[in-house]
């Protein structure tokens, strides 16, 4: 998993937790990196998952709640550092349509060790759109955090439901609707 997840993650447990909060979460961790990350480095996956389970405890606030809340985060700092993608669309569903055919082909061009989930997406004759996830990550709270800012980052007001496919999480089915 790419740096900038482990960076930012830790950039805003820091920002609403506290210093603290951060060196006890890396404390607790058994991290090969020993939680020092830069951003175009990459590391193994289970090291985010531990530092949220270890975050999760010490806050004690549900590891899916915590990791959508990050989906919100990270938007910004996507927002920040690639605004084109941004601007190419001028609402959200042609947004998240993109991820997939445009966004993270970029990415993975430009970081080729990346490890990024599927979504198979379509815009419904009703005007609903289907996003399905998947990933062996099973990350769907991050993109749904991600989701809710792209709404309100394009004024739109959209109600998500959610349907898990796969019980442990690698493949869950969004539906969206403009309200
Ligand atoms: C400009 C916008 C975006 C950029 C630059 C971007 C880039 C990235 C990068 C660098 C990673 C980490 C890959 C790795 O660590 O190996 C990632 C992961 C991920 N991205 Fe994006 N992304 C963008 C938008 C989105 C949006 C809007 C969604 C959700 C709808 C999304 C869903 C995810 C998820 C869920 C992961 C975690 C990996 C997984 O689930 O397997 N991304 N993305």
């Amino acid at each position: 998993m790419k740096g900038i997840v482990f960076t930012e993650f830790l950039d805003m447990v820091e920002k609403k937790f506290g210093y603290e909060v951060v060196d006890h979460i890396i404390e607790k961790s058994e991290l090969p990196s020993d939680g020092i990350y830069t951003s175009v480095g990459t590391y193994h996956h289970s090291e985010v998952v531990q530092l949220l389970m270890n975050l999760s405890d010490k806050v004690e606030i549900e590891p899916m709640v915590l990791l959508k809340e990050f989906g919100k985060y990270l938007f910004d700092t996507f927002l920040g550092q690639y605004p084109q993608f941004f601007s190419a669309h001028d609402n959200s569903f042609d947004f998240l349509m993109s991820i997939d055919n445009h966004i993270h082909v970029e990415v993975q061009k430009l970081y080729p060790e990346a490890t990024l989930p599927k979504f198979d997406s379509e815009v419904l004759a009703d005007g609903r759109m289907i996003m399905v996830y998947q990933s062996e990550r099973k990350m769907a709270a991050l993109a749904e955090g991600l989701m809710e800012k792209a709404f309100l980052h394009y004024d739109e007001n959209c109600e998500v439901s959610k349907e898990v496919l796969k019980e442990d999480g690698s493949e869950v089915k969004f539906t969206i609707s403009k309200k």
